[in-house]
């Protein structure tokens, strides 16, 4: 794996982010991830009339990382509408886990971090075996 460029992957997300579909909360997001492979993928959210049922970025995210071959989400940059880091809500924390484990690097404002510190002691595939 090549060292993790974020400027691309912070660009993307920006370029996702203006794709949202976001007319209720009028709070575009989007994001973009690093996979195992080095191809890059992006999400953005799509709010539905029955707004408890809109999607978030990472929904779209994780989707596209099975439709474009899988792998494993290795660095994942998240966007508001003026292109600042965004933290990922609870759900989406739990979505990241399945697919970037532990380690996976998420970006804050201070700097990139692994997703055991935004989700400690996180629930996933090893404790169903
Ligand atoms: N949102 C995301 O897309 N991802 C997150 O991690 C946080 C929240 C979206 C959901 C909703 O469309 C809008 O932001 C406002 O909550």
């Amino acid at each position: 794996m090549n060292q993790i460029n974020w400027e691309e992957l912070k660009q993307a997300a920006i370029s996702a982010m203006k794709k949202a579909y976001a007319p209720y909360s009028k709070f575009p997001v989007g994001v973009a991830a690093l996979v195992s492979d080095n191809r890059i993928i992006t999400g953005c959210n799509v709010e539905n009339a029955s707004y408890g049922v809109g999607l978030c970025a990472e929904c779209g995210l994780v989707s596209n990382l099975y439709t474009s071959g899988g792998g494993r989400l290795v660095a994942v940059v998240c966007v508001d509408g003026k292109g600042n880091f965004l933290s990922p809500c609870g759900r989406c924390r739990q979505l990241l886990f399945e697919h970037g484990g532990n380690e996976m690097l998420f970006m804050t404002p201070d700097g990139p971090t692994q997703l055991s510190k935004l989700l400690p002691w996180a629930f996933g595939p090893a404790d169903l075996k």
